[in-house]
């Protein structure tokens, strides 16, 4: 079987402007009867004159084709192998979606066009809006926000609403509290819609520390965001008591439900006494991304909080006749105390087209079954590693675990990005490294329902091997990767300074930038 690093293209190879040469085309077009203009009479100043033209390569069809094709085969992919990037849910997306997404029918939609020449989209949007309200035990869905941090934000605006209306528009409250386990967007999505940030630090066991819960909790707390399972891939146990302490001071209780992958058909935040969560279609219902996007993030909200939800939102009318049969009638509705708008439109059709497909693809059974099998492949994974790394809260875990890298850096002066590194030499996609805060030298991984056993049992191979070679050549670890067409980078150089352009070689020369030293 091939492994995954014959698969990824260790370059290097010529650029596309090491191809370049002058009269190379893709295509020749016919002789035109259309007199030729003087573009400097056309267009004056605005026209480029011959030394200002973009310096676009000159090459034949087949360059491009194979230039692109060398790019895309120098990348990972969870399509190439194995993706652990916990809190990222890089699971499989099956392709019957994208097929369903491409249907002309619903690509090529006019957001535009009158309902009634929308019906099957509506319908679709419609019963997207009650699975997952049924699959996360809440009252209605919108599902207007587009990715996860945007579902965030407009969750915390409808609950401001809410605050605003029960108040006759004096309070909104002024803080919200998260957990110091949070993901970075929460934080940020708390600012974004006005509010205070207050953290509460999580007990010895990475779970909310109930105390110091209470301690914070006030009259002025507008809600309560929480991960569950939280980002060291813990569930709650004491859910149902933090939920009530929440309650008992008027705030509400708001699930971060960017993974539901752990849960899914087995535990519903709104049973647990959330008020209101976003769900990132784009990561447990199957949209590819890790690329910036397309995603969706709808939200899901309580009875209570309904009349506040951004719109539109899809309504089932009444039956009309349509040729033998009686068919309901799909309107677009905005709840009656809605925020409004969150984005343009009605959110990002295709991710909804996806969702829909994978819902009805895997049926109410297959949904459990992917919640119990990414709960199997994390305790298989952390069971097969905890003899050479150490677990950071050491106990059963949801869809992910948190491996610390302190005692192997303390030890043997190899820290967690070198483990990282060297993970790409062995052909898997490195973990999340260094999130969540709290813990030192942090590794998170995230296998997901979808990796078979023999990848499972490939990558366990892949991170004993690296113990090994700690254990005898810490130094090895430090220049790693080796193999990949770009080595190390200094980070922080890379972040601040990227350098993605090709620029000509000085003085025209011979030379050239070969894209493995295009770091
Ligand atoms: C727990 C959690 N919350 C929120 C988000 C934000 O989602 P998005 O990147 O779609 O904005 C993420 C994304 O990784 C996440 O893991």
């Amino acid at each position: 079987m091939a492994k995954t690093t014959d698969l990824i293209n260790r370059g290097p190879r010529a650029t596309i402007y090491d191809l370049s040469a002058p009269g190379r085309r893709c295509l020749t077009a016919p002789a035109t009867d259309i007199p030729a203009l003087d573009a400097l009479l056309l267009f004056g100043d605005y026209a480029s004159t011959d030394d200002q033209a973009p310096q676009l390569p000159a090459v034949t069809e087949v360059d491009i084709m194979r230039h692109y094709a060398h790019l895309a085969s120098m990348n990972f992919a969870v399509d190439i192998g194995m993706y652990p990037l916990g809190s990222c849910t890089m699971k499989y997306n099956p392709r019957v979606n994208e097929d369903a997404c491409r249907l002309p029918g619903f690509a090529n939609l006019h957001p535009y066009q009158p309902p009634e020449s929308a019906q099957g989209a509506l319908r679709l949007m419609y019963e997207l809006q009650e699975d997952l309200a049924k699959l996360s035990g809440f009252a209605a869905t919108s599902l207007q926000p587009s990715a996860g941090a945007h579902g965030e934000y407009a969750a915390l605006m409808t609950i401001r609403a809410a605050h605003l209306a029960a108040s006759g528009g004096k309070n909104a409250r002024s803080k919200v509290i998260i957990p110091d386990t949070a993901h970075g967007t929460n934080p940020a999505t708390v600012t974004m819609a006005g509010y205070e940030t207050v953290t509460v630090a999580s007990n010895a066991e990475g779970l909310i520390d109930l105390d110091a819960l209470r301690e914070a909790l006030d009259e002025d707390v507008a809600a309560f965001m929480l991960t569950n399972p939280n980002t060291v891939g813990i569930f709650e146990p004491r859910i149902l008591e933090v939920l009530e302490a929440v309650h008992a001071v008027g705030a509400y209780a708001y699930c971060d439900g960017a993974n539901l992958n752990a849960i899914l058909g087995v535990a519903r935040p709104g049973d647990m006494g959330f008020d209101a969560l976003h769900i990132n279609l784009h990561k447990t219902f199957s949209t590819p991304h890790g690329g910036g996007g397309p995603g969706a993030g709808p939200i899901c909200v309580s009875e209570e909080l309904s009349a506040f939800l951004p719109g539109p939102i899809v309504e089932k009318g009444e039956c009309v006749q349509s040729g033998d049969s009686d068919e309901a009638f799909y309107t677009l509705a905005v709840p009656e105390h809605s925020i409004g708008r969150v984005r343009s439109f009605y959110g990002n059709f295709g991710v909804m087209v996806r969702a829909w497909t994978y819902i009805r693809a895997l049926g109410a059974e297959g949904l459990r079954a992917v919640g119990q099998q990414s709960v199997l492949s994390a305790n298989y994974l952390r069971k097969c590693l905890e003899e050479r790394y150490q677990v950071a809260y050491d106990r059963i875990c949801m869809h992910e675990f948190v491996l610390t890298g302190a005692p192997i850096r303390d030890t043997y002066g190899v820290r967690t990005l070198d483990i990282a590194k060297r993970l790409l030499d062995y052909g898997f996609h490195p973990p999340t490294v260094y999130f969540p805060l709290l813990v030192d030298e942090a590794m998170m991984i995230e296998p997901t329902e979808t990796e078979p056993l023999h990848d499972l049992d490939a990558f366990v191979e892949a991170m004993l091997t690296i113990a090994d070679e700690i254990e005898r050549d810490p130094d090895l670890l430090h220049d790693a990767p080796y193999t990949t067409p770009v080595r190390r980078l200094d980070e922080a150089v890379a972040a601040r300074t990227p350098d993605l352009r090709w620029t000509p070689p000085e003085g025209g020369g011979e030379e050239s930038n070969t894209s493995a030293d295009s770091d």
